[in-house]
């Protein structure tokens, strides 16, 4: 019974977003080609998940123009329920901004990157499960995840910052109504060494066939 209900969920899933009709414009995407100068040799994806960490601490070095596009269009190929890309991201420059931005997220760490940036929902335009379940966070995460991932391949420092003030980031990033701030992250250089990943056990987290 339950399985049956999943799967008229599952059933209702377009084939192709792209010919739903869905009030989605779609293009293709051109991308900047991958770049044979890039300062980081690419990782293999096993130590490139291992190598990211949390930075709290960058250095003001700036960010080549070609290296920001690479990672800004990580954040474009991603992923997202029924394509409908119910997302935007703002990327800011932190010089001269340092102040307002601060009101943000006050760790001085935050505002120590060249760039911050912040990924944005649109949860009205989000694909919506047939029990209402709004989709919007999820795929907000997974851009924001794959943005960050392209920047530790690059050998740029990140951090997931959840816990800012909402109203400051609306008002300093000028959010129009219907757009959400979801996370920021800043961008840049590392001035700090990861430290020990702290995680529970296996046993305790992947569970197979059954919970
Ligand atoms: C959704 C989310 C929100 C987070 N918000 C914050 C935050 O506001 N401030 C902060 O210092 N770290 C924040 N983090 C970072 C987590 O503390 C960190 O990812 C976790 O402790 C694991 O450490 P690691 O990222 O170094 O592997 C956040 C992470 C996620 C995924």
């Amino acid at each position: 019974m339950r399985q049956g209900a999943v799967a008229g969920i599952i059933a209702v899933w377009p084939e192709n977003a792209n010919k739903t009709g869905l009030p989605t414009r779609t293009f293709p995407v051109t991308l900047g080609a991958a770049n044979p100068k890039k300062e980081v040799v690419t990782m293999e994806f096993a130590e490139l998940i291992r190598r990211r960490y949390s930075v709290r601490a960058y250095q003001r070095r700036e960010i080549p123009e070609e290296v920001l596009q690479r990672v800004v269009e990580a954040f474009i190929l991603a992923p997202t329920a029924a394509n409908r890309q119910p997302f935007g991201l703002v990327v800011i420059h932190t010089a001269g901004r340092e102040a307002e931005l601060r009101r943000i997220y006050p760790a001085e760490w935050f505002v120590q990157a060249p760039v911050v940036v912040c990924a944005c929902g649109l949860p009205e335009k989000a694909w919506k499960r047939r029990d209402g379940k709004n989709y919007c966070d999820v795929d907000v995460a997974i851009a924001m995840d794959h943005l960050i991932l392209a920047a530790t391949d690059e050998g740029l420092g990140t951090c997931w910052v959840g816990a800012f003030d909402p109203e400051a980031a609306r008002h300093v990033l000028g959010l129009p109504q219907g757009v959400e701030p979801i996370a920021f992250t800043p961008l840049g250089y590392p001035a700090d060494a990861p430290g020990k990943k702290l995680r529970k056990k296996a046993e305790e987290l992947i569970h197979y066939e059954r919970w």
